[in-house]
């Protein structure tokens, strides 16, 4: 998004997702605001996706129940006590997900922050001081001085969640801030971000669906800038040290319990990625 953007419309759409994925009769997570948050125009924008891409919403709902689970063990087995959603949009972790003594702060583009801070003060109940608010836009500005310029702790470690947002970013933006993120943080940190191949992002040889979706969010106002095939020699470039790349057939293995070819996870893919070994043997 550019210095001049108005809030992210994709934000809202993922929301919208996410309050469809919390009414499944078995649901892997339950944000309870994200319905009210999302509200009509999230919704709109949700529904004219489904025609397009369909596997949207468990997609959605995999990457959300997985890294809902990473802050559990980023706290328990990591004893982090910073969490940082950078890109935020309408997340709700610091809301759904309190720990004792953890703090979260919520990372994201002025206008979109501002937007969410708009309709987080419309929501009955909700605990708007549960996060601190950074503005900072990937592609001009420096994360890392933006936390500390906002009473994040960099002697301290932190789980970095970076969800649904590199696809947007240019090549130059995702490399400074990854590069920033592996080096600028406690190396005891651990990020973990979505991204997806390089035939969307580039959009060569996609199927009609794949085309439809691509051109969707562009049309949104927000084209899918940056992927890859190859995220490890980025990550390693940019100065992380232990890296692994997780499949989303296999995260719905892993949740679902079965593997079903038609859910046609081709292009998404999550990686985790830290300046050293988290602990031995994890995850
Ligand atoms: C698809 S939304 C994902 C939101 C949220 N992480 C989620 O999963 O619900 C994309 C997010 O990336 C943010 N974003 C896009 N370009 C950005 C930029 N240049 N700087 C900061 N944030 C940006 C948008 O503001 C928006 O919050």
């Amino acid at each position: 998004m550019d210095a001049d953007s108005s809030a992210s419309k994709t934000a809202l759409m993922v929301c919208a997702y996410r309050a469809r994925a919390s009414r499944w009769d078995k649901p892997l997570f339950i944000d309870p605001w994200a319905e009210a948050l999302a509200g009509s125009d999230g919704h709109d924008i949700a529904k004219r996706l489904d025609a397009r891409f369909p596997p949207m919403e468990m997609w959605l709902a995999l990457r959300v129940a997985y890294l809902d689970h990473l802050v559990d063990l980023a706290v328990d087995r990591l004893s982090i006590r910073q969490v940082v959603i950078l890109g935020a949009g309408y997340d709700t972790r610091a809301a759904r997900l309190p720990r004792a003594g953890v703090r979260f702060f919520e990372v994201d583009h002025p206008a979109t922050q501002a937007s969410k801070r708009e309709r987080l003060a419309k929501l009955d109940g909700y605990p708007v001081d549960a996060a601190r608010y950074v503005s900072c836009n990937f592609e001009r500005e420096d994360p890392i001085d933006r936390l500390a310029a906002n009473h994040f702790d960099l002697r301290e470690p932190a789980l970095v969640i970076w969800e649904g947002v590199v696809p947007y970013l240019t090549e130059a933006a995702v490399r400074a801030t990854a590069s920033r993120l592996a080096t600028g943080l406690d190396p005891r940190s651990l990020v973990a971000f979505d991204f997806v191949g390089k035939r969307l992002a580039e959009g060569h040889s996609l199927s009609d669906k794949d085309k439809q979706t691509r051109d969707y969010v562009g049309e949104l106002g927000e084209p899918i800038r940056y992927g890859t095939d190859d995220v490890l020699p980025l990550l390693v470039d940019c100065g992380f040290r232990w890296v692994r790349s997780l499949d989303f057939n296999e995260l719905a293995l892993e949740m679902l319990g079965d593997y079903k070819r038609d859910r046609q996870f081709r292009f998404q893919h999550l990686a985790l990625a830290a300046a050293r070994t988290p602990v031995a043997g994890w995850p």
